[in-house]
């Protein structure tokens, strides 16, 4: 019997990142038959079309232009003041809820996802995730003592399962009274998929319905990681408002993360923000993230904060900032339009694609089939169900011919 060091609790199986394994894997083989003759649809950062990662101008040069001591500096426990004031603002946009809103910084979405699962569930718990989902999910529960359970994000037509999503919602709470679901849109990583306004209020009925049980304590996580790159103006931001009044045994907690829309995936800042009818509930939320905060990284990043406030504050600064995002979001659009009018002429069948960085193909042996597809330089993420192909990371014209040769694969095989 192998002698563990490691406590119980904190054994795992050694793997590493499957994803950043990959990755490598596409690396050398852009380093032996150059850059043109690989289609590297790994890694989830938007990459322009000669491969370099896309850094924001406007974001650079304000830290560039700071002080080193505001960048060294530590930052306060939950943040901040004037980025927990601003962040808001900036996620919700046009559409804030009149509620009680509290906010705490956290190292990137991830650290949000971490205090909703944690601060609201209670040992042995399962959350709600849909079943195409961000394995961290996974990872952050099972590091919890947590579990997760999965609802077909997908019904026959291709829509959003809302029969699958209430027999699993209700189950759940009907077993553990209390239930956190994380709904990642929009731009859903990895199909693409956004909920719809009218999903939306499909999705809150259900939440009011069973909130008439006082018992109840539902709790909906936004992950809106990917919101910046969603819809073409402000509308993906609309559904926000609906958050307005709703009774007190339901709260949202959106996972907002600057990694995406500022481009500053390694400087790991975000936010949990709460949103509540109830003051004492947001009080209690802020209060509860604060320790949690104090207890796994003390504290966030101040320049990444600051970066945010700093563009916040003046308007030249906002507008050429939001230009540079448009541009970003237009170039996503094209090359996620070229991939599936490309899938559509080859009859390689995705999930339904609305905004972001990633497409869908569902089929049977995903890691047999990014094997195959290894062989033909195409380096795609294989999930549970399906491929994983990143939009975000491969030019507009290798997004218009990578169908063909996935179904070609994927015709050999199943
Ligand atoms: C679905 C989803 N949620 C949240 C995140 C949060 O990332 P970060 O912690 O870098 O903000 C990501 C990043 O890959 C993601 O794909």
């Amino acid at each position: 019997m192998a002698f563990n060091m490691v406590a119980g609790h904190a054994k795992w199986p050694k793997v590493n990142d499957a994803i950043f394994g990959l990755a490598a894997k596409a690396k050398e083989a852009i380093d032996k038959y150059g850059k043109e003759n690989v289609i590297d649809s790994t890694l989830g950062a938007l990459v322009d079309d000669k491969g370099d990662l896309i850094c924001l101008n406007t974001v650079y040069q304000e830290l560039k232009s700071m002080p080193d001591a505001a960048i060294a500096a530590y930052a306060q426990v939950a943040g901040q003041p004037d980025f927990l004031e601003t962040v808001p603002n900036i996620c919700f946009g046009k559409y804030r809820p009149d509620a009680h809103i509290r906010a705490v910084a956290t190292p990137g979405g991830t650290g949000s996802v971490r205090h909703s699962i944690y601060n609201y569930t209670e040992p042995g718990d399962s959350i709600l995730i849909s079943d195409w989902f961000w394995s961290p999910y996974i990872t952050i529960s099972e590091e919890y003592g947590r579990k997760a359970t999965t609802f077909e994000l997908f019904n026959s037509k291709n829509e959003f399962n809302m029969e699958s999503f209430k027999e699993k919602f209700e189950e759940l709470l009907n077993k553990q009274k209390r239930l956190v679901t994380i709904l990642n849109t929009p731009a859903n990583n990895p199909t693409g998929y956004s909920l719809s306004d009218e999903e939306w209020d499909e999705v809150l009925n259900l939440a009011k319905e069973n909130a008439k049980d006082p018992e109840n304590r539902i709790i909906i996580v936004v992950d809106c990681a990917y919101i910046d790159y969603a819809g073409i103006g402000d509308e993906r931001r609309k559904f926000f408002a609906k958050f307005s009044g709703l009774p007190k045994n339901i709260l949202i907690i959106a996972a907002f993360s600057m990694s995406k829309g500022y481009t500053m995936y390694g400087m790991r800042s975000g936010a949990a923000i709460c949103i509540s009818s109830d003051e004492e509930i947001a009080e209690e939320f802020y209060y509860s993230c604060l320790h949690s905060n104090r207890a796994n990284w003390s504290n966030g990043t101040r320049a990444a904060m600051e970066i945010m406030t700093r563009i916040a504050k003046d308007p030249e600064k906002t507008k050429a900032y939001e230009a540079e995002v448009k541009e970003a979001k237009m170039m996503l659009r094209k090359r996620a339009d070229a991939f599936v009018k490309g899938a559509k002429e080859a009859g390689l069948e995705i999930l339904p694609y609305r905004d972001g960085f990633f497409v869908s193909i569902p089929c049977k042996d995903a890691k047999k089939a990014s094997d195959e597809l290894i062989k033909e330089n195409l380096f795609v993420v294989a999930l549970k169900k399906g491929l994983r192909f990143a939009v975000c990371a491969v030019s507009e014209e290798k997004c218009k011919t990578a169908p063909a040769i996935i179904k070609k694969v994927l015709d050999r095989i199943e």
